[in-house]
């Protein structure tokens, strides 16, 4: 079998399409097309304003910024995640206090969340990790008790429904990536959706280097031949902003994305039932989430097993890629100081592995990854018994 690769982004000719338009018009950066798609992704997930952005962390980093939380405050956030969700709270000179994960679903666990918290808290970072759902309904009206924000990182979710609620619309702010790999991609992107329409404008403007009007806006003006007394190229800077703004040349592709979303989950609903009925009778190998596939958005199909370096190693030898998802972050020497009881998260991570998923992987490859996979149960199996 030739390699396979763990993820593999689905685009063609209608992203080629776009492209091409936005070289014909020959603007290729902010322009008409990220207000397209901001405002078609809000519609899709449901919240009020989006605010389109060059990556997933600067859409964390932003909306942490954004709420000026005074330096020294605590964010709880999941020791298991991507080293984003951590990074983008001290880049706001807060510190990640981090709690332990329920080891049926790699979720932040509540039990522990309430634990965890203390008075200098505040907020909370959901990651759906591997796109299975947070436990927002516990979450949310806890968090609201305890008067701290929530921050749903939906890097590994787009487009799920969890208790008829989307992804994206059970908290304050959420944050999008459309890197590469993810449900949907522009290369590399990220989106900040949310309800409040005064923070939706702060975000736009730190988004920008802090301007208080909209460059394309400004742009347009140029061109508005009334007389005026306002000058078009004026503009004021009220924030310490950042170049974070998504361009049209990603929008462009975002679009053509966008369209296809519902199908890209279904495509993985599809490939997960097959996965999942392949492995059912493995002894040895397990999945590591209980799968909800009902209108679900998952970005990772992952499975446990306590010879998970073995499994690393026997399917490296058959081609087929894999990847851990991830290492605890507090195992990482930058975040080793905010370890503290862990437990859960530092057993589980070491027998999870992530394989090959994404919509174009086809049947032949899954029905041989899953050959693969019984054949090391098997195998394994019978060494237990010796
Ligand atoms: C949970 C999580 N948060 C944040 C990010 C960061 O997104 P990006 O790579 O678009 O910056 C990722 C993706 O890599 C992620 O998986």
């Amino acid at each position: 079998m030739e390699k396979i690769r763990l993820f593999k982004p689905s685009v063609g000719v209608e992203e080629i399409a776009n492209i091409k338009d936005v070289f014909k018009r020959s603007w290729l950066g902010y322009g008409p097309l990220v207000k397209k798609f901001e405002e078609k992704f809000s519609k899709f997930i449901g919240t009020k304003y989006a605010v389109a952005v060059n990556s997933g962390t600067a859409a964390l980093h932003l909306s942490i910024l954004s709420q000026n939380f005074k330096k020294g405050k605590k964010i709880l956030v999941p020791a298991i995640t991507f080293s984003a969700t951590a990074a983008s709270v001290l880049y706001c000179g807060l510190e990640p206090k981090f709690v332990d994960i329920d080891p049926n679903n790699l979720t932040i666990d509540f039990e522990d969340l309430k634990k965890k918290y203390s008075k200098d808290c505040v907020a909370v970072i959901c990651v759906h990790m591997g796109g299975h759902p947070c436990m927002m309904e516990k979450i949310i009206p806890w968090a609201k008790k305890k008067k701290i924000l929530v921050i749903e990182d939906c890097a590994e979710n787009c487009g799920g429904i969890y208790k008829k609620k989307k992804i994206g619309t059970w908290s304050d702010i959420s944050c999008f990536s459309f890197e590469e790999k993810k449900i949907i991609t522009t290369g590399d992107g990220g989106m900040i959706c949310l309800n409040n329409k005064h923070l939706y404008h702060y975000l736009k403007s730190l988004s920008f280097h802090g301007w208080d009007v909209d460059p394309w806006k400004r742009h347009n003006d140029s061109f508005v031949k009334k007389k005026s007394k306002k000058k078009h190229w004026n503009y004021q800077i009220n924030n310490l902003g950042y170049k974070y703004n998504m361009n049209d040349l990603l929008a462009s592709i975002g679009l053509a994305q966008l369209k296809k979303i519902n199908y890209f989950n279904k495509k993985r609903i599809y490939i997960l039932k097959k996965y999942l009925n392949g492995i059912k009778k493995c002894k040895i190998i397990s999945p590591v989430y209980p799968y909800v596939l009902n209108k679900s958005s998952y970005w990772l199909f992952q499975v446990k097993t306590k010879y998970r370096d073995d499994l690393i190693d026997f399917l490296k030898k058959k081609n087929i890629s894999t990847a851990v998802h991830f290492v605890p972050l507090p195992l990482h020497k930058l975040y080793k100081k905010y370890n503290k009881n862990l437990d859960n998260a530092m057993k589980v991570w070491k027998e999870i592995v992530s394989l090959p998923f994404f919509p174009d992987l086809s049947n032949k490859k899954v029905n041989y990854i899953v050959k693969c996979l019984v054949s090391f149960d098997k195998k394994y199996l019978k060494y237990e018994t010796l």
